[in-house]
């Protein structure tokens, strides 16, 4: 501008000393430059005024070549307009105006990079005044869209020099666009041995420019999730304009500095027979670099997850992680030590079969081998016996006798548990258990069943023989508590005795079953052992207008202890018992119901008391009166076979 305006003070000097001596004074005004885009149409104005007025000056339109000269395009007066043959701008320029206004517009159509160039606008007045002014053109084209392009391979950082991480491209702008590199919205800055950007320009014959763009860099690991970009410049007639690229990504390789190794499953604590899961991390990611998983028995697996099955104490050890780095053969390797609990079986001393004597003292001891803290238990038919893991047995009975069963559990371990079992036999001379029964009355020729159980260790001989000098020897069996039980089926041909022998190393026991032959046919029942009663029914058939309201009913007497075959004389006697108790139960009831007994506790017993009685006072006098004689018509028979 400071040079434009020393030009107009020095063209107005000239005018001023034109004016001097030939009284003429011309002014041009022109814009510094007309800015267009190629291909469309440039308008240069040039305003001027003279002290001669407008009309009748001579107009012409120049521009500056190449080479600095100035070459003359067009030329206007008041009787002609021609334009140049044989300039560039020839057959595209045309002039409005006829400078009458003080206004003349040059018009430059499909305006080409070749019209960036000065124009230069010259009136000259009639009375030779000179007066000139000039303006650039300025022509511009939009590049295309910028392209990037990264590195499909993964960067290392262990390069030595900067590596390629991708081009940028712009096409065909003018005048020369430029592209900057972004890292994270950052613009990158070319940096020695460290950051290269290297830009390409190519002009085409047209006179448009690419660019073209290409970053190289060292990277480092924290690079890796780094994004890149370019930003393109360009200039337009509306000012500086930018456009982006798309964002980059680039893998970047780095080795392991670290590598662990851990269980991933089970979480806690690991027992034999565990499936345990083994998972193993190293923090670099270099294709070339081998994980690997070792045991330090020498077991290995290339892998970074190992499953071992079903595992023992043998897998307890140090297991290590190793990431060799097969470029440069560095490795690191990290490790956990696994541990894995067991639990041997329970070895029982003594073993198996243990014998003991009948009033001695037994000690057992039930142990297994663990990695973990124990807890025994001893059971003998599911019932909690002795806890820890010695049992003492002292003055053996034939109770004490029977299987025991050691559990040995780790109580930080649900389901780790074991077991032994110990059978303990109780020496001692037989003893037969008093049966229910030792009378029996049975009609002739029918079987009598008798059953003879025994206890003793070594399992007892039982002989079965009769008061006629007949023995049997029928098949014993021994039930788990080490119990023998005989059973016999006689034929009844008259009366006689029984008797039921056991004997072992230890002594002999007997006893003896008196059987009595009946005439005629009794019940058809011939099941001696029999608690059946065909006549009395449950008491839930009986009214009870015995039962008071403070009583609680007690089950009847169980009616075998009544019917008991051969006892006539016991029946008979405690049914006269039952009827005088019944008498009293029942005054002792109309009494309390007259109020006249007061002693609570004392009335408590006493109504409990009869209201078991009751059920069988009722039974003989209930309605069903058929029962009541029948049973009664039972007992006088046994009376009369006595
Ligand atoms: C391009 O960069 C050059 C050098 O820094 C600068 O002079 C020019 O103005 C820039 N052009 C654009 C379009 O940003
Ligand atoms: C770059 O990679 C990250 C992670 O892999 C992804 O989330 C992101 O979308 C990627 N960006 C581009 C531009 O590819
Ligand atoms: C069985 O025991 C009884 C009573 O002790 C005895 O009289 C009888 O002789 C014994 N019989 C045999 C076969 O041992
Ligand atoms: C006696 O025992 C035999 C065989 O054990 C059996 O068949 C029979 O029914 C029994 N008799 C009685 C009256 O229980």
């Amino acid at each position: 501008m400071a040079a434009r305006d020393t030009s107009f003070l020095l063209i107005g000097l000239l005018v001023l000393f034109h004016t001097w001596g030939a009284w003429a004074n011309v002014e041009v005004n022109m814009e510094d430059r007309v800015e267009v885009y190629r291909g469309e149409k440039a308008r240069i104005t040039c305003m001027f005024t003279s002290s001669d007025g407008v009309g009748g000056n001579m107009i012409q339109w120049f521009y500056v070549t190449r080479t600095g000269e100035k070459q003359k395009i067009y030329y206007q007066d008041s009787t002609m307009k021609v334009v140049d043959k044989g300039t560039p701008f020839t057959d595209r320029i045309s002039v409005n105006g006829t400078g009458a206004d003080g206004v003349i517009v040059l018009t430059i159509s499909n305006v080409q990079l070749d019209d960036e160039l000065e124009f230069i606008c010259v009136i000259k007045a009639l009375t030779d005044g000179t007066g000139e002014g000039r303006t650039k053109l300025k022509v511009f084209e939009t590049p295309g869209s910028p392209t990037i392009e990264g590195v499909q391979t993964g960067i290392s950082v262990q390069e030595e020099n900067p590596s390629k991480i991708g081009t940028c491209e712009v096409k065909n702008g003018y005048p020369k666009p430029n592209i900057t590199w972004y890292r994270n919205k950052t613009p990158i800055r070319a940096a020695q041995d460290v950051v290269k950007v290297v830009p390409t320009i190519t002009t085409k014959s047209s006179g448009l420019y690419s660019v073209r763009s290409e970053l190289s860099m060292k990277v480092k690991k924290e690079d890796k999730d780094d994004v890149f970009y370019c930003e393109v410049t360009y200039f337009s007639p509306e000012g500086l304009r930018m456009t982006e690229t798309s964002p980059i990504n680039i893998t970047v390789f780095y080795p392991s500095t670290a590598v662990s190794v851990w269980v991933e499953s089970p979480k806690g604590e690991i027992k034999e027979g565990d499936s345990i899961e083994l998972h193993c991390h190293d923090d670099g990611n270099k294709p070339s670099s081998l994980i690997s998983i070792s045991h330090e028995d020498g077991d290995s697996w290339d892998n970074k997850m190992v499953v071992l099955g079903n595992v023992s104490r043998l897998n307890s050890g140090v297991y290590t992680c190793t990431s060799t780095d097969t470029d440069a053969w560095d490795t690191v390797s990290g490790n956990t030590t696994v541990f894995v609990n067991y639990l041997d079986p329970a070895v029982v001393i003594p073993k198996d079969d243990v014998e003991v004597s009948q009033g001695e003292e037994l000690t057992a001891t039930c142990n297994a081998l663990s990695s973990l803290q124990t807890h025994t238990v001893w059971f003998k038919d599911g019932v909690k016996v002795s806890m820890g893991h010695s049992l003492d047995l002292k003055d053996a009975t034939f109770d004490t006798a029977g299987m025991y069963k050691c559990v040995v559990t780790v109580p930080e371990f649900e389901g780790m548990e074991t077991s032994g079992t110990l059978n303990v036999n109780v020496n001692g001379p037989p003893q037969i258990i008093a049966p229910e029964f030792t009378e029996f009355e049975k009609s002739f020729e029918a079987m009598v069943n008798l059953s003879c159980d025994v206890r003793g260790y070594p399992a007892p001989t039982v002989i079965w023989s009769t008061s006629d000098g007949k023995t049997f020897l029928p098949e014993s069996k021994t039930d788990t508590d080490g119990v023998v039980q005989s059973v016999v089926s006689i034929k009844v041909t008259s009366d006689f005795t029984a008797f039921c022998n056991a004997s072992n190393d230890f002594g002999t026991d007997a006893v003896s079953f008196n059987i009595t032959a009946t005439k005629h046919t009794p019940t058809p029942d011939t099941t001696t052992t029999s608690t059946a009663i065909p006549t009395v029914e449950p008491e839930q058939a009986i009214p009870e207008p015995a039962i008071t309201e403070q009583a609680i009913p007690e089950p009847a007497i169980p009616p075998k202890r009544i019917k008991k075959e051969g006892s006539g004389v016991i029946i008979a006697v405690i049914i006269i018992c039952i009827l005088l108790l019944a008498i009293l139960g029942s005054v002792l009831y109309f009494l309390y119901k007259k109020g006249k007994i007061c002693g609570r506790s004392g009335k408590q017993d006493l109504t409990k008391e009869v209201s078991s009685k009751d059920n069988i006072v009722v039974e003989m006098k209930s309605d069903n009166t058929e029962e009541a004689v029948l049973l009664g018509v039972n007992g006088e028979k046994q009376l009369q076979n006595n």
